[in-house]
């Protein structure tokens, strides 16, 4: 089902996370998912990554947060990549298309530093339609269980290769 936003796109400013920004963020997150997001696997990446609000991005619109991606710094077989989440829209302004340009503006920030690989935890329902790929089964591996078919990956440069390893501190 499509619902109608009250944001145009066009009027969506999407900007890097600052520091006054977390409480919002945070809060933003905890709407989206509730208290069992501290039991998803992600949230074990996020007590050994190296957060960066530089690559983070938030969706703004009249002064109103609309969304936010989180970007992370990890290594994954030793190579130095993005870990992307959480990833969340207020509940009255999806489908409109947001979340896709949060991601892509979270890759493009991502790439324009150096950056390679961009990893997620995610339906890859969602994620192949902006670019993420299953990662072959086994390749990578996180602290935790995980269906491995929602481990997905965005390749910000094609001649990076494929990603190996486990999933350690930055
Ligand atoms: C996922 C989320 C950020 C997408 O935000 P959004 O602004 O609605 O995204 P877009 O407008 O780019 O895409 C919306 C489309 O994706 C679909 N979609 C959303 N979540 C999906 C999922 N998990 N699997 C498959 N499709 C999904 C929507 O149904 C919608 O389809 P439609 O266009 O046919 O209506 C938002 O639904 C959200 O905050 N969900 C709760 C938190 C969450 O699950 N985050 C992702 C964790 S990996």
């Amino acid at each position: 089902m499509t619902v109608q936003s009250a944001a145009p796109l066009s009027a969506l400013s999407l900007q890097s996370e600052r520091p006054r920004d977390a409480p919002l963020v945070d809060a933003l997150i905890d709407r989206a998912f509730g208290p069992g997001r501290f039991t998803k696997v992600s949230e074990r990446v996020r007590e050994f990554a190296t957060f960066a609000p530089e690559l983070s991005v938030c969706a703004w619109q009249a002064g109103r947060l609309l969304g936010c991606a989180r970007m992370w710094r990890v290594r994954v077989g030793g190579k130095p990549i993005t870990f992307l989440g959480p990833f969340a829209v207020e509940q009255d302004e999806r489908s409109a298309g947001f979340g896709a340009r949060l991601i892509d503006r979270a890759c493009q920030t991502a790439r324009a530093v150096g950056e390679t690989h961009v990893l997620l935890v995610g339906d890859a329902a969602y994620f192949a339609r902006i670019g993420f790929v299953r990662v072959t089964a086994g390749q990578v591996v996180l602290p935790g269980p995980v269906d491995p078919r929602r481990i997905l990956v965005r390749a910000l440069d094609p001649r990076a290769g494929d990603l190996a390893g486990s999933v350690q501190a930055a």
